[in-house]
């Protein structure tokens, strides 16, 4: 049976403590590991995690503080990590063939990668492996709300699904200086769909359910896997007892492939306005207020939403209008005492954002994001190829400014590495609403022609752009990008 809405209160992921803070240099360790988790009320879930919780625990950074991150594999699998948002060099990139192996794993690679569908992993420069990785994190960019979570080639989409995901998020003392909603007004916000089978495990339609060598879905998920429950920070439908104040919802669609679109709505029936104050690279010049607000996988919204006309014992819905029966429903604020609210949201939020111009592209690339057939089977392909770790599909120069053209087919939330770009234009007409501020990771939506545009900085090296529907980036629809 379904857990009840709106009875588990919201659980917050724990705050990673680093292990050291010397020379200026943040580190951490993280073990990566089953555990048994209370996802389901009096249910016990195995999953995979970081650090034995779901979300994994957060990481904290301030803004030119480097961080390192030293992953330990105890999984039955090889791993990767992407800092996803992450200005970092391709070497602590999380690059699908960089492994972290687990114990005892040497000879099973070599069986594993014999008749793998990927011909490319015989290529032994695209297969880079250790038993334990360092990721160093320059944080040289604007503070935002990133994510990390595996990137390991072939089985993103199912590693994710089992738990590894988790926040990393970046501040500065610009942005703590605007009189934000802060402390436990500031809540994040992972939400993720998962579908369960009888004993209370995870039910994924993997073709391989060890996801040791056969990677990909069953035939009718091809699209991508929804689930039927919907997490937020791991628990199903949580509530979260509120001021009557305004908070800051750093919000992260963490789902495999599900979109949504948000509403926040009180008990009789008035829709709160959705304040959105920063976009996945960090904060907006200016906010822009919406209704209701669409998310896509991998997005991230900051937003504040304001509950100081809410009465005492009354509640707020955060609803999705694109679900249907408990699948539209989320999460709910009970409102449960007055209280001062010294927090403010200033009219103007930063002076930092890039002002790139079509005149300022030194070139302009097109690439159509549609299904097709990849390896004898279905796959999802980029400019009409599937992923190729030993192939170069785009060669820039570090500093140049580019437009690049998208096309879908289907809904393909399209995501680059290493860099924010801005959305020029959808659909032929000037970016949307919720198109604003400078962004990782662009929604396509069926048959639309998105353009951004983007200015190649940080670092050199070979870094990747997908869909991060996470089954369609499994299945094909990955690509490399080369900085030269
Ligand atoms: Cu969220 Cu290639 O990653
Ligand atoms: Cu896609």
């Amino acid at each position: 049976p379904l857990p009840p809405v709106y009875r588990t209160p919201l659980p917050l992921p724990p705050v990673l403590k680093p292990i050291s803070t010397a020379g200026g240099v943040d580190r951490y360790a993280v073990t990566q590991r089953e555990a048994s988790l209370e996802i389901l009320p009096g249910v016990r879930t195995p999953m995979w995690t970081y650090e034995g919780v779901f979300p994994g625990p957060t990481i904290e950074a301030r803004r030119g503080r480097p961080v390192t991150v030293t992953h330990h594999n105890e999984l039955p699998v090889p791993t990767v990590v992407h800092l996803h948002g992450g200005h970092t060099t391709a070497a602590s990139d999380g690059y699908p063939t960089d492994l972290v192996l687990p114990e005892g794993w040497h000879d099973a690679t070599h069986h594993q990668h014999e008749g793998h569908a990927m011909g490319a992993m015989h290529d032994p420069r695209a297969v880079v492996t250790k038993l334990t990785r360092d990721y160093t994190f320059p944080m040289i960019q604007r503070p935002t709300l990133l994510w990390y979570h595996d990137h390991r080639m072939d089985f993103t989409a199912p590693a994710i699904w089992r738990g590894l995901a988790g926040l990393h998020i970046i501040r500065d003392d610009a942005e703590e200086a605007l009189g934000l909603p802060t402390g436990s007004r500031e809540l994040p916000l992972v939400i993720t769909d998962r579908a369960f089978d009888g004993e209370g495990g995870l039910s994924y339609p993997s073709l391989d359910p060890d996801l040791r060598s056969r990677p990909g879905v069953r035939e009718p998920y091809l699209a991508g896997v929804l689930g039927d429950v919907i997490l937020v920070n791991g628990a199903a439908w949580p509530v979260h007892e509120a001021d009557a104040a305004r908070y800051r919802l750093r919000v992260l669609n963490a789902s495999n492939a599900r979109h949504y679109e948000l509403e926040a709505i009180t008990d009789d029936g008035r829709r709160l306005d959705l304040v959105q104050i920063g976009a996945d690279q960090g904060l907006l010049a200016v906010p822009v207020t919406h209704v209701t607000l669409p998310i896509a996988p991998a997005e991230r919204y900051d937003l504040i939403v304001d509950l100081s006309g809410v009465p005492v014992g009354g509640r707020v819905r955060l609803r999705n209008r694109l679900g249907s029966g408990r699948t539209r429903e989320v999460m709910a604020f009970h409102v449960v005492r007055k209280a001062p609210d010294p927090s403010r949201i200033p009219p103007v939020l930063s002076h930092d954002l890039p002002t790139w111009d079509r005149s300022d592209a030194v070139r302009v690339r097109d690439f159509s994001f549609r299904a097709g057939r990849m390896h004898g089977g279905h796959g999802w392909l980029i400019g009409g190829l599937p992923f190729d770790p030993a192939r170069t599909d785009v060669t820039t120069r570090l500093g140049d400014v580019e437009i690049w053209r998208f096309i879908a087919d289907v809904h393909h939330p399209v995501h680059l590495h290493l860099v924010g770009f801005r959305v020029l234009s959808r659909g032929g007409e000037p970016p949307g609403p919720h198109d604003a501020g400078l962004k990782d990771t662009v929604s396509l939506r069926p048959g639309e022609s998105v353009e951004i545009i983007i200015r190649f900085d940080g670092y050199r090296g070979r870094f990747l752009f997908h869909c991060h529907n996470a089954e369609h980036e499994d299945m094909g629809m990955m690509a490399n990008l080369e900085i030269v």
